[in-house]
């Protein structure tokens, strides 16, 4: 078998007292029931990223990008803040180019009545343009603080590890495929 894909978790929020902490812990406790796969957690308050993009990008950035090269596909954690995406997740996003081509995406999301899911269908937009596939299925949270009791254990267990596991395993059947096509016939060669 190949070896195993590797996913960056990305988390969207570094606001203070943010709630996406206790999401983006129980979305790596799902990773690390399948053996499918490994794991690298960016998180913007461990990366210190600037939001000002420089000619010469800073050690923190190129250390960013780096890791965003290495990964095979991605979960992008959002919150919705204003009917969008927070600031954070977009600056981090912008850093890197081509290291998110031909790679799969996948989004767990939460936030107030609409459980996040308009920031989604905006990063999907954002994310066409990074040539990067964008998963069709999601797991989202509704007025997410209700949804998880104070272990950090979503209430509806059952119903968000189904759906989770089915976002996992298409996000699994996008990253086998393109980096099998990556590797065959390299995409930045791509006549664009
Ligand atoms: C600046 C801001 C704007 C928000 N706007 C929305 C919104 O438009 N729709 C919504 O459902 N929730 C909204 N919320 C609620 C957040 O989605 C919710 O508080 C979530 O927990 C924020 O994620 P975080 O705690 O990880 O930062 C907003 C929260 C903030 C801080």
């Amino acid at each position: 078998m190949q070896h195993k894909i590797h996913l960056a978790l990305i988390i969207g929020s570094d606001r203070e007292g943010r709630f996406g902490e206790t999401v983006a812990r129980w979305v790596e406790r799902q990773i690390a029931q399948r053996d499918e796969f490994t794991l690298d957690v960016l998180d913007p308050l461990e990366l210190s990223l600037p939001t000002r993009i420089t000619r010469v990008p800073v050690r923190q950035v190129q250390e960013f990008r780096e890791r965003i090269r290495r990964a095979d596909a991605y979960i992008v954690v959002t919150p919705e803040y204003n009917h969008g995406y927070p600031a954070t997740l977009k600056a981090m996003i912008d850093h890197a180019d081509e290291e998110w081509y031909a790679k799969p995406v996948a989004f767990v999301s939460y936030g107030g009545i609409s459980g996040g899911l308009r920031a989604v269908e905006q990063l999907r937009l954002v994310f066409a343009e990074l040539h990067a596939v964008a998963i069709r299925d999601t797991v989202s949270f509704h007025f997410a603080r209700r949804q998880f009791d104070e272990d950090g254990e979503p209430v509806q267990r059952e119903i968000v590890e189904g759906a989770m596991v089915t976002l996992l395993d298409r996000l699994l059947w996008w990253a086998k495929a393109l980096r099998t096509a990556r590797e065959s016939d390299p995409y930045l060669l791509v006549r664009s």
